[in-house]
């Protein structure tokens, strides 16, 4: 399925359409250069969980944790250097507990995570605002607007 987003806020919206259909349990792998938009995306995904508190880049803390509606562990595994080092921050739980997960610069630990997770791409075409999201995985039927 792809998305087309025009601007960082039509991304947020995006983010609070998709986050409408997330169950708990649900882990979402965030793809794309820096400033594709994985945390602007997220920041929609909270949204849709009513998390007041605002939502920053974990780059530095690895794993930031909100909660509303659901538990949102929001992870940004830029800086790791190995799967084994993801798994030794405790993420196990989170991957298979009842909160909700997203994983930014997923790719570098795609071995630990679960079959049933939703990929997500930020692509950004040259020069422009917009933003081309693809997401393979969906379990929650075809997306009408
Ligand atoms: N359509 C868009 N969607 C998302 N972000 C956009 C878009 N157009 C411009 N931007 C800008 O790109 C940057 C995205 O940053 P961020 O969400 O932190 O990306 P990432 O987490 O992928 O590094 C922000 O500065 C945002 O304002
Ligand atoms: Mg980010």
């Amino acid at each position: 399925m792809n998305l087309l987003s025009l601007s960082s806020k039509h991304t947020i919206k995006i983010g609070t359409m998709l986050g409408t259909f997330l169950q708990q349990g649900d882990v979402l792998a965030l793809e794309g250069t820096l400033a594709s938009g994985k945390t602007t995306f997220t920041k929609g995904i909270a949204q849709s969980l009513n998390i007041e508190e605002p939502i920053t880049s974990p780059t530095f803390t690895l794993i930031s944790e909100y909660y509303g509606k659901y538990t949102l562990y929001h992870m940004d595994v830029y800086r790791l250097d190995s799967v084994e080092d993801f798994l030794n921050l405790g993420v196990e739980e989170m991957l298979y507990g009842t909160g909700i997960c997203i994983i930014e610069w997923s790719d570098k630990v795609k071995e630990a995570l679960p079959p049933s997770t939703i990929h997500i791409t930020l692509e950004i075409p040259e020069n422009t605002d917009h933003r081309i999201i693809t997401i393979k995985n969906w379990p929650y039927g075809e997306i009408v607007i």
